[in-house]
């Protein structure tokens, strides 16, 4: 699927762009082949140092994850890694959750089935880890929650050791707060008093330990 696609040819006559490159971000195309639409998530265009270092790291990783989910519903699919700096990925139609309060109502099954696709990726072994992003959840035209943008997720086997452990856990958990957090944006009377609870309570030992994470992420960030 997509096997002759070029970098060099997705100039925006054949292709559409949903979203233009800035300094630190891919460029976002759509392209279609045989009636079947795209996605393709593109560092090509970026300049050459960061395309070659934070671009291609981002695509090897984000490529990786995709690949653990294939099959899980809710994760499009990885059609293709192009020249180790795009991602040629399933479009999902419909659209993200940025600003959708405004105008629509999400309803509570499609919380419900957000919370079963955040179980079904864990159980894979993988966090997300950038949920609270609402750009990066999208409900499609079938009413289906959708997760993209997996370029900070981590997987269990990197956080085998038991300090590490303890972190890869408390990214497991920021998701569901993620999932509260949306939940209280788009549909408040969804959120039960227990969930309401964990997302305000912060212990000492989990303000020390989300003290560290957070500081472990700004130097993982600054390291790519
Ligand atoms: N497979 C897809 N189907 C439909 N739309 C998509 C798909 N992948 C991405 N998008 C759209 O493109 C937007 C940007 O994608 P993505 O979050 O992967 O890029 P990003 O560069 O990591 O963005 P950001 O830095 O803003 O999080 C998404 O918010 C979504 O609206
Ligand atoms: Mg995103």
């Amino acid at each position: 699927m997509f096997d002759t696609l070029k970098l060099s040819e997705l100039s925006a006559n054949n292709a559409g762009i949903l979203r233009g490159p800035s300094s630190t971000r891919p460029t976002i195309w759509i392209v279609e082949e045989n009636g079947i639409r795209a996605v393709v998530k593109d560092f090509s265009t970026n300049k050459f140092l960061f395309r070659n270092t934070v671009g291609r790291f981002l695509i090897w990783r984000e490529g990786k994850a995709y690949k653990k989910l294939r099959g899980i519903r809710g994760v499009p699919v990885l059609y293709r890694v192009v020249d180790g700096l795009a991602l040629v990925i399933e479009e999902i139609q419909g659209r993200n959750l940025e600003n959708l309060e405004n105008e629509i109502k999400l309803s509570s099954p499609f919380f419900d089935a957000l919370e079963e696709l955040v179980r079904r990726f864990h159980r894979r072994g993988l966090a997300h880890c950038d949920l609270k992003r609402a750009p990066n959840t999208l409900i499609g035209s079938d009413g289906f929650p959708y997760i993209v943008d997996w370029a900070a997720s981590i997987s269990k086997e990197e956080f085998r050791l038991p300090l590490l452990g303890s972190i890869y856990r408390r990214f497991l958990s920021d998701d569901y707060l993620a999932v509260i957090k949306l939940k209280l944006r788009h549909a408040p009377e969804t959120v039960r008093p227990d969930e309401k609870d964990r997302y305000h309570y912060r212990s000492g030992g989990e303000k020390f330990i989300r003290a560290v994470r957070d500081r472990l992420r700004a130097i993982l960030q600054k390291a790519v």
